[in-house]
């Protein structure tokens, strides 16, 4: 039986994630940090659960030392916090998310690692934010820039045919994550859509999973404006005229 390693499987896409694998018969090594919260989402039979905090580099690797082997994880835990004002810039802040997101997933790549299967696979999950600088993600954008520069170098780095490595990068997807912001979102899918997506580009050993589309191409096209462009664009936007 295929075994698949989630983190974040307490909510959102994790735990989307997480429910589709078991339902096709996968068993699921469910992570979390709030062990009620993650038995509550996720009951029943095929489940392990592993709980620890990200942040906490000694409890990852305790917690994770015991797994059985796997052929896929899928490192998706994550928050997202976003900067109110850059002149008054909260460094806090900053090193809370770029703590959780960035080295939070590099405790999970160091203590996963050793139990994936040869011939198994690496997930790591950023976001669509990367493409372009977007308003107020001074954090959420830097740390997932990390994580994306962290997952192609894996690829570059591992031994394709021991451990292959996926990066998601993910559009607006309707979770607690995104249900707290104050902006239009478009493009936003559901954690059914979402899960499917990566599912599927998992399943074909895709190296870069972006979704939906129609946004992504959007943010393609934009990316490849003379950043001086984008930048005008963006100040627009978001209504400053610094110029
Ligand atoms: N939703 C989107 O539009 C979107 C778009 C692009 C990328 N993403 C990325 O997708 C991933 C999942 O996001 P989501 O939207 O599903 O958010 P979510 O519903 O808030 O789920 C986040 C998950 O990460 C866990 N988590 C957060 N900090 C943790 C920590 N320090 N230690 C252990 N677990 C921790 C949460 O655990 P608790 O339940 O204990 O809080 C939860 O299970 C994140 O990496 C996010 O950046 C999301």
């Amino acid at each position: 039986m295929k075994r698949v390693l989630v983190t974040g499987a307490s909510s959102g896409i994790g735990l989307q994630l997480a429910t589709d694998y078991l339902a096709d018969g996968w068993q699921v090594v469910a992570c979390g940090r709030n062990k009620s919260k993650l038995t509550q989402a996720l009951p029943g039979e095929g489940v392990e659960y592993g709980v620890f905090d990200i942040n906490d580099r000694e409890a990852v690797r305790m917690g994770l030392s015991t797994v059985a082997p796997v052929d896929l994880a899928i490192l998706n835990a994550g928050t997202c916090e976003y900067v109110d004002d850059a002149h008054a810039f909260d460094a806090d802040l900053f090193e809370r998310v770029v703590q959780a997101n960035l080295i939070g997933t590099a405790n999970c790549v160091a203590a996963v690692l050793p139990r994936i299967k040869t011939g198994g696979r690496l997930a790591l999950v950023s976001s669509a934010v990367t493409f372009v600088p977007l308003t107020r993600a001074e954090a959420y954008g830097a740390s997932k820039a990390g994580v994306d520069y962290l997952a192609r170098t894996l690829a570059v780095d591992l031994n394709s045919s021991q451990v292959a490595v996926s990066l998601v990068r993910p559009g607006f997807v309707d979770t607690p994550l995104t249900q707290k912001n104050d902006f239009p979102m478009p493009g936003r899918v559901s954690p059914v859509q979402a899960s499917r997506i990566i599912r599927s580009g998992l399943a074909r050993g895709k190296h870069e999973i972006t979704f939906p589309s129609a946004f992504i191409v959007t943010l393609k096209l934009l990316s490849w404006l003379p950043y001086g462009w984008w930048l005008s664009l963006a100040r627009r936007m978001k209504g400053n005229t610094y110029e």
